[in-house]
């Protein structure tokens, strides 16, 4: 039987690629013939919208709340969408005082792991009770950092709130990567900074880094991933490697 791998993009900073990366992944898997959900969990919308869904009845914070059954937007082949809605901005306040909050996500996603292969989560730009719920329901995490020295700094609080959760809540979840994302590989700083992580992080860091790509910027207001808008750019041939990457990685 099947078991979809479930993995969470994750960085509490903002503009770093997250959503690009669940995006472009999540295509990519599934134009290679894998069943693929991305589940939106930011109340920004990012992902849904840079795919045309703009306002829908079945969102995952209805679907959280229990006000509606789980159900997905079919985004094209083997690609689904759960969107997320603007009320997601008041869900960590609203649940303050539910029980066992923290797994919402993963139990409203068991009853479909059996039938998909990748379940991708785009996650918030924090660590608030959204991520907490979606690194609770994964095995992976996977986060996108920019080449820049800041980048750096803010990864030890992600690490400790991650060994948090695997600690108290989920001990099968692991770091399967890291992507350096915006990478223009004649900047001296931005070849600095790879070094830097990878001697941090050593094999963590994905071998395949994503270039600066203005079709990458340009593709959500096309409303399509960047496998459709721009299929032979940089941007769009780099995420199909990454994916491969991945796809070896989590054998
Ligand atoms: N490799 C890239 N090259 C150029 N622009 C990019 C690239 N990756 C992301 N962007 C742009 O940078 C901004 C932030 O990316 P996004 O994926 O939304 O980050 P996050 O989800 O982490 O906030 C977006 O406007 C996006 O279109
Ligand atoms: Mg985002």
């Amino acid at each position: 039987m099947k078991s979809a791998k479930i993995i969470s993009l994750l960085n509490q900073k903002g503009g770093v690629g997250k959503t690009t990366s669940s995006v472009s992944i999540s295509h990519a898997l599934s134009m290679k013939g894998y069943k693929v959900l991305l589940v939106d969990l930011d109340a920004q919308c990012n992902a849904s919208e840079s795919l045309g869904v703009n306002s829908s009845k079945v969102n995952v914070y209805s679907v959280l709340k229990g006000q509606e059954k789980l159900d997905f937007i079919n985004a094209s082949d083997n690609f689904y969408l759960l969107p997320a809605s603007l009320d997601l901005a008041a869900f960590e306040l609203e649940m303050s005082s539910e029980a066992g909050r923290e797994y919402l996500l993963k139990e409203a996603l068991e009853p479909v792991i059996a039938h998909l292969d990748f379940i991708i989560i785009d996650c918030s730009p924090n660590l608030g009770l959204l991520t907490i719920n979606a690194l609770t329901a994964s095995e992976y995490y996977i986060c996108p950092v920019l080449p820049h020295h800041l980048s750096i700094t803010g990864f030890s609080t992600l690490l400790e709130v991650v060994n948090k959760i695997k600690r108290r809540l989920n001990e099968k979840l692991k770091l399967a990567g890291i992507i350096m994302t915006q990478f223009n590989k004649h900047k001296v700083l931005h070849r600095e900074t790879a070094e830097v992580i990878q001697s941090h992080f050593e094999d963590k860091l994905f071998s395949t880094t994503i270039p600066e790509n203005i079709s990458l910027a340009e593709a959500p207001t096309s409303k399509q991933s960047i496998m459709d808008y721009a299929p032979t750019s940089k941007g769009a041939i780099a995420y199909r490697q990454l994916t491969e990457e991945i796809i070896n990685k989590l054998k």
